[in-house]
């Protein structure tokens, strides 16, 4: 494996083995050695999760980052092409890890350089690095990631982190409910690919109607940086919050993940209740950000302990 582009793109096996790795770092079974490794971090959009855990992940292997954050500050102010900015960053890092509001723009980069490209989200496509550390979560917290009921609730037409997500679990024989307004439905080419794969899924429109059938309730944030229209935007903000008195019937082994960040969408209030996962899951982050870089640059073979 040399990029990772898209949750498409991998086998079960290969997501499996990414649970490994990211496992075995966590428990200080290996540690992976980027000494002397640079990732180039190359944000066109707004991060705090994925650019912070990204750079603590090469930080903790010993390696080092630099960084884009917005094109402002870099010659593509000046007219440099998207291409040109690649191929001179790819003379400077040993992988790219890059996040663009455009569709497509990290398998056009893995195309055109010769160094691993990561994708960090390309816009209302995919965020493969955030699936992954979503599934290793969901293991942590449901000991497995078979046969879970998975309720996935917000801006499920705009939002990445669940178009990876619900691609990734689908390996694993899971129930979904999708919750969301009318408008903001999960797109059609997933849902086709779950009748392909006999996956069940319903759709619902209101956030606690079947909570209590829940191992997972998966929220997002209404992604503004996508609506065209601000007034629909407006519309569907607030069209559902998660609130800790829908908790009172949910299962015992329930958790409440978000990719973050979350603007209204979980109040304030499940944060304290034995349910909320989603910093855990922020911290997760690091831990399978080490096993991606360290899978893709190939430096485990010399650190697994026999
Ligand atoms: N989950 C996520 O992608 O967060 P950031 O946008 O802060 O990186």
């Amino acid at each position: 494996m040399k990029n990772l582009i898209s949750m498409r793109d991998l086998s079960k096996e290969e997501i499996l083995y990414f649970m490994e790795i990211a496992r075995k770092i966590e428990n200080g079974e290996i540690n992976p050695d980027m000494n002397r490794k640079v990732a180039a971090l190359m944000f066109y959009e707004p991060s705090t999760r994925t650019h912070f855990s990204f750079a603590t992940a090469m930080k903790k292997m010993s390696g080092q980052t630099i960084t884009m954050r917005g094109s402002v500050n870099s010659s593509v102010s000046k007219g440099e092409t998207f291409a040109d900015t690649l191929q001179t960053i790819a003379q400077y890092a040993d992988i790219i890890v890059i996040r663009t509001a455009v569709e497509g723009s990290a398998r056009y980069a893995s195309e055109i350089v010769d160094v691993p490209v990561v994708n960090a989200g390309d816009g209302a496509n995919q965020h493969p690095t955030q699936a992954l550390l979503d599934l290793y979560s969901i293991i942590k917290t449901q000991g497995t990631l078979e046969n879970l009921t998975i309720g996935v609730a917000g801006d499920l037409k705009f939002g990445r982190t669940v178009h990876s997500l619900v691609q990734a679990m689908s390996d694993f024989n899971p129930k979904f409910k999708f919750i969301s307004p009318s408008f903001l439905k999960m797109p059609s080419y997933i849902k086709d690919d779950l009748k392909e794969k006999n996956i069940e899924f319903e759709e619902l429109e209101e956030i606690d109607k079947k909570i209590d059938e829940l191992d997972i309730l998966y929220v997002t944030r209404v992604q503004k940086e996508r609506f065209a229209d601000l007034e629909d935007y407006e519309k569907a903000k607030g069209s559902y919050t998660l609130k800790k008195s829908m908790l009172d019937n949910v299962k015992d082994n329930f958790k409440v993940m978000h990719p973050l960040p979350r603007v209204g969408e979980i109040q304030t209030d499940v944060d304290d209740t034995k349910y909320a996962y989603y910093f855990p899951q922020a911290k997760n982050g690091v831990f399978m950000r080490q096993a991606i870089i360290s899978i893709l640059l190939g430096g485990l073979d010399e650190t697994i302990e026999s």
